[in-house]
């Protein structure tokens, strides 16, 4: 039997190919067993009981619903660096629109199109579109993902003089950034000192509306803000004072709405960050990647929801996946159920993540449908798949 894998956005070809004859693109999402998405908003959709995963092509999750999903054992994965480089690029980009009138000029050659002597005027209206250069300029960089540091090197091999703040770095990030790069314990110094701040942290509810008046008041006047993370990290009615004040100089935001068309002084693309061949054919690459590892062998890398999870590829008779809750007694109550039968567990890998957990045992003899059973009616399992 195939493996039903649902799209509810476009994927790129390349990834859809990685699917073996093993799996089937299925147009009902009711009878899924994994979906692949893009931006497409699943807060309020029904989740059929087949669903075991998620992958989201990008890095951002707030369009699914994560704790719902875990509560039903649907690990959702992200795809995080596949589109790094294609959003760095329209960072770097971006700074440089907000530093010189380059879309002001490109209007005016527009509008002159029919003068005969555009070469002339241009020289005399030129004047109007003059700005600054990036070089020597302190960029402030908040959130060193995979992103962020991307854009800390470009930035710096650009001559800018460039400042981070990132508490959960990670060693990986850290060994791939330039030295030159200065790290801040805080936001607000980088809030102080910098002439152009760029945002890199995810939507979560201690990150929506950080970019407010307290956190405005603190930054140099006219400064530059990019946000190619999501809207409403900033409080857009503090954002509209701050623009009309001059407080910020400009902002460039990837995230078009009633608002952000409408703010003075602002630069906005329609969620382009991540539009470019190279990125979607690597988050869709991941993406699939992701979920054959999780439907073939039962391992979890790169999800947002629940414990990563390696237990390789199975060598012995069997494998079960137990996704469950993060409670005592668990793992005495699976080894229980097996000794009982006289199995052997092999090897057993078993990681938790706030309140969920997942458990990979490899057992020395095939699964019985009897034992499935008894650790799907156990108090706090959640969900119960013999892989092999
Ligand atoms: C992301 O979350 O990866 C970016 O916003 C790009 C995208 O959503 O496609």
């Amino acid at each position: 039997m195939s493996v039903k894998v649902n799209c509810l956005n476009p994927i790129a070809e390349c990834g859809l190919e990685m699917l073996t004859d093993n799996y089937e693109i299925v147009d009902n999402v009711a009878d899924a067993e994994a979906i692949l998405v893009r931006s497409a908003v699943m807060h309020d959709m029904d989740l059929p009981d087949s669903l075991l995963a998620v992958a989201r092509a990008g890095a951002g999750v707030n369009n699914i619903p994560l704790d719902k999903c875990a509560d039903k054992g649907i690990v959702v994965f992200n795809t995080p660096g596949a589109n790094a480089n294609g959003v760095k690029e329209l960072v770097i980009a971006s700074m440089l629109l907000a530093a010189r009138d380059i879309t002001g000029g490109i209007r005016w050659c527009k509008d002159n199109k029919d003068d005969e002597n555009i070469a002339k005027s241009a020289e005399k209206a030129k004047k109007a579109f003059a700005g600054t250069e990036i070089k020597g300029k302190k960029l402030g960089i908040i959130g060193l993902g995979a992103i962020g540091v991307l854009v800390a090197n470009a930035a710096n091999r650009l001559g800018m003089d460039v400042y981070g703040c990132d508490p959960y770095l990670s060693v990986e990030h850290a060994l791939n950034m330039s030295r030159d790069v200065t790290m801040v314990k805080s936001n607000d110094e980088l809030f102080e000192m910098c002439d152009y701040l760029t945002v890199h942290v995810p939507l979560l509810d201690s990150t929506k509306g950080m970019f407010n008046k307290e956190a405005f008041d603190k930054m140099k006047d006219g400064v530059v803000l990019l946000n190619f993370s999501r809207d409403t990290l900033v409080n857009e009615e503090d954002l509209k004072v701050a623009l009309e004040s001059g407080k910020v100089g400009k902002y460039v935001v990837d995230f078009p709405n009633q608002t952000t068309v409408n703010l003075p002084n602002t630069i906005v693309t329609p969620h382009l960050g991540a539009s470019t061949q190279e990125s979607e054919d690597n988050c869709a690459k991941m993406a699939v990647s992701e979920i054959r590892e999780f439907i073939e062998n039962g391992n979890i890398k790169n999800s947002v929801n629940y414990p990563n999870v390696d237990a390789g590829v199975c060598t012995t008779e069997g494998r079960i996946a137990i996704a469950h809750k993060n409670v005592p007694n668990m793992l005495t109550r699976f080894t229980a159920l097996f000794a009982k039968d006289n199995v052997n567990i092999e090897n057993m890998v078993n990681k938790s993540r706030g309140d969920y957990a997942y458990t990979i045992l490899d057992i020395c003899s095939d699964s019985t449908d009897v034992v499935v059973k008894e650790l799907e009616a156990m108090d706090g399992v959640i969900r119960v798949r013999v892989i092999k």
